[in-house]
């Protein structure tokens, strides 16, 4: 039987999704179709394209921008939100799950995954995040489980503040001017690299330098000469890794020589 997923942005023709889930359904044996959904920007579309897909007997939505705290919102509304979800206030992975929609978010795990995929252990480690936006509030949780303490480095301090009230104090909240010092990882939360604006990063040094972004040169990368530098692309594929076992109860093996040669395919 053929199962179908959607992944609903906008824009979204260039969602490398399709050809990451059909590579791992290839990896275990399944047959899925799996295809780009776009939607209009606004609420009443969105939720709308999500009723005609699970009522239809779609199993799985992967959900981008800028749908993500829409699909947050109708899970609180109508359905049900798992703690990441919570956490993150925000939705980038559907299913129903005893009728019920079901939202859940994977993105934050994707990054912690894909830095032990690094033999990166967090634990005790000190982490500084730069920004303070959906993307920061995604890895909270998951770094906050994996031992990390977090340093939260905002360009708008009162943004930072705000991530540490929510988040109990168990972050610290810092003005990006501040920044400075050695840190074991550093993470680049901002959209700077998408937006191709630098970020004033002064003298500060790190083991390891994570940009979530990938595929566009990056100034953030560049400043930390001596680190170990990560791009943002195993965190997309980890992420839908995730999303993916949660479908199909299946496990993906990210070390299959196939599956290896066909995501490499997938990034260039
Ligand atoms: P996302 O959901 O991807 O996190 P966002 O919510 O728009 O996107 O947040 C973008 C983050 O990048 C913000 O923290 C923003 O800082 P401000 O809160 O001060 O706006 C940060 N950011 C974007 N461009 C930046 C730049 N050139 N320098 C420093 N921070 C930047």
């Amino acid at each position: 039987m053929m199962h179908h997923f959607i992944v609903i942005g906008n824009p979204i023709s260039h969602s490398k999704s399709p050809a990451i889930h059909t590579a791992f359904a290839q990896s275990v044996g399944l047959n899925i179709s799996y295809q780009r959904q776009f939607c209009p920007n606004d609420f009443d579309s969105f939720k709308a394209v999500i009723e005609a897909f699970f009522c239809g007997g779609g199993v799985g939505a992967n959900i981008t921008l800028p749908f993500k705290e829409m699909a947050f919102d109708i899970c609180q509304t109508h359905g049900l939100l798992s703690h990441h979800a919570r956490s993150a206030g925000a939705v980038n992975t559907l299913m129903l799950k005893d009728g019920k929609l079901f939202g859940d978010n994977t993105d934050g795990r994707g990054l912690v995954a894909d830095l032990n995929a690094h033999d990166i252990d967090l634990q005790g480690k000190k982490v500084a995040i730069l920004g303070a936006g959906g993307a920061t509030r995604g890895a909270i949780l998951p770094l906050l489980e994996s031992g990390a303490d977090i340093f939260v480095y905002n360009r708008t301090p009162d943004k930072a503040k705000q991530l540490a009230t929510d988040f109990h104090h168990q972050i610290s909240p810092y003005p990006l001017s501040d920044l400075s010092g050695h840190f074991d990882v550093i993470i680049n939360a901002t959209s700077a690299t998408t937006t191709g604006q630098t970020l004033d990063l002064g003298s500060v040094s790190s083991d390891v330098a994570y940009d979530m972004m990938y595929g566009k040169p990056s100034a953030f990368l560049n400043h930390f000469k001596n680190a170990q530098q990560i791009d943002g692309f195993g965190m997309l594929i980890n992420q839908a890794k995730l999303s993916f076992e949660l479908w199909t109860a299946k496990q993906i093996d990210l070390t299959q020589e196939n599956l290896i040669k066909s995501l490499i395919k997938i990034r260039q």
